[in-house]
């Protein structure tokens, strides 16, 4: 008999998946490139389900059902194009070809094109989870056609995690919006560790707390609204100690963090889109300036601080500004998120529902967190909610902790410590907040060097001042 699904590319990822539907009671085709991957899935593994192994691609097409639907997890990039163009002349009309890799949007579209010119559905989706998610349910965004859903989504949504008895997957929209609304998970994922990462330097500079006693003040907040996957395994990265040095293991840990690429690639599209992505873009900068070394030795030795003494009187209450500090600022990071999901959904005409995105982070992936049940509920009142910062629910959750937010702001400033994520996301607010913005200046500015020309609030129409003459206003 032949197998119901094909996984390609046995690297962690893959070789989890694969057995992800193996213990859900699919049959499985597996095949690697080299032929030990494959041999050593079946060896260790074989026994929780039905695994056929392939030693050949073409073994591997033969052995799948029709339409075929086959997983490919490899490198994004060139790897990807070189396994698509190896399985096109193997398979037929209508079969279905997934890239669960995270690959960038663009290349989706562009392959989704190619292949549907062919007859050939391309399913570009995105999952997220990790190893651990990938084996006992991911968070799965598919795009690509409507059609293929069909077929292939009961599949995905049956070893996809379930909250409530609802599967963390759903058709996202068609060709790249999968791969997009991944990037995007992945923008919050980084706006979402850098605020953590802002919090844990505020607690430990202003209480001069110990790395395991902020442990245990996230694994209580972990209790409440902040509850969610990233703090649980932020307390247990704190509490961790190094066994060669005694000391605690963040602090034997290089201070520079790096990236894949899906941070940048998030901030380059929100550019494009004009969208303002300022907690995904500053946790973004974060990362790039903690690995500017040169220029880290350089300020260390010459940058005067000209900081006050960080002292706080309140412990109980700094503690609580922080914790809501984290959280406002994590409502602004979504909602800016959601705000270019919109944006590209429109440019591209994907017709994503955001409560659903929301709905399909709750579980399995790297941000699912207790909020998203919110952000799910803020959609469902207001589908075509203009920010999700206007939802009463995240208005008066806000609004309750903004004096404590200021507060936050105002002293990693005056001390010196930075929290670039925190503060750009409270003038965020405040920018939205504002009756009026200085970029009227801006645009006075612009017509003065460039006769750029300007709106007025009081007549329709554009204009322009002679600067360089008499200075009078004349339309434009
Ligand atoms: C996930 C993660 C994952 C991502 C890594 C790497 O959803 O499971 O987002 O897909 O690739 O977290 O991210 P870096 O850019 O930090 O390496």
């Amino acid at each position: 008999t032949l197998a119901q699904i094909g996984v390609t590319g046995l690297s962690v990822m893959g070789r989890n998946l694969a057995r992800n539907f193996a213990r859900n009671g699919f049959s499985v085709a597996v095949h690697n490139r080299s032929a030990s991957k494959m041999e050593s899935l079946i060896d260790e593994h074989g026994s929780e389900g039905t695994f056929v192994g392939c030693a050949s691609l073409e073994d591997f097409v033969a052995a799948l059902e029709r339409p075929r639907k086959i997983i490919i997890m490899v490198q994004a990039g060139d790897a990807t194009d070189a396994v698509i163009d190896a399985l096109v002349p193997l398979v037929d009309q209508g079969d279905i070809i997934v890239d669960a890799g995270n690959a960038h949007f663009p290349d989706t579209r562009r392959r989704e094109a190619a292949l549907r010119d062919k007859g050939i559905h391309f399913v570009g989706t995105g999952v997220s989870g990790g190893e651990e998610g990938a084996l006992l349910g991911p968070s799965i965004m598919p795009g690509g056609p409507a059609e293929s859903y069909a077929a292939l989504g009961p599949m995905l949504e049956k070893i996809s995690a379930h909250v409530d008895g609802v599967p963390c997957c759903t058709h996202v929209g068609p060709d790249g919006a999968g791969h997009f609304v991944k990037m995007v998970h992945n923008g919050i994922e980084y706006a979402d560790m850098q605020l953590i990462g802002e919090a844990y330097a505020l607690l430990r500079a202003g209480l001069h707390l110990s790395p395991k006693e902020i442990g245990d003040i996230l694994a209580e907040w972990n209790k409440g609204d902040l509850e969610s996957y990233l703090i649980e395994i932020t307390a247990e990265v704190l509490k961790q100690t190094d066994a060669k040095t005694g000391k605690p293991l963040v602090d034997v840990i290089l201070d520079e963090a790096g990236q894949k690429g899906t941070g940048r690639w998030t901030v380059q599209s929100a550019l494009d889109l004009g969208v303002p992505v300022t907690g995904i873009a500053e946790a973004t900068f974060a990362r790039a300036i903690s690995s500017q070394t040169a220029q880290r030795e350089a300020g260390r030795d010459v940058l005067a601080s000209a900081a006050g003494d960080f002292h706080i009187g309140n412990r109980e209450g700094f503690i609580e500004d922080v914790r809501v500090a984290l959280y406002a600022s994590k409502v602004v990071a979504y909602a800016q998120g959601f705000d270019q999901i919109q944006a590209a959904s429109e440019q591209y005409g994907w017709h994503i529902d955001r409560g659903a995105m929301a709905r399909i982070w709750r579980g399995g992936c790297i941000i699912r967190a207790r909020f998203l049940n919110r952000i799910t509920e803020a959609y469902e009142r207001n589908p075509e909610l203009p920010s999700l910062l206007v939802d009463p629910y995240f208005t008066d959750i806000v609004a309750d902790g903004l004096s404590g937010w200021r507060r936050v702001v105002s002293q990693a400033a005056l001390a010196g410590i930075p929290a670039p994520a925190f503060s750009s996301s409270l003038a965020y607010y405040d920018s939205l907040r504002s009756e009026r913005l200085p970029a009227a200046l801006i645009q006075g500015q612009r017509d003065f060097f460039g006769a750029h020309t300007y709106k007025r609030v009081d007549r329709e129409g554009t204009f322009h001042t002679l600067w360089s003459g008499d200075r009078t206003e004349v339309e434009a």
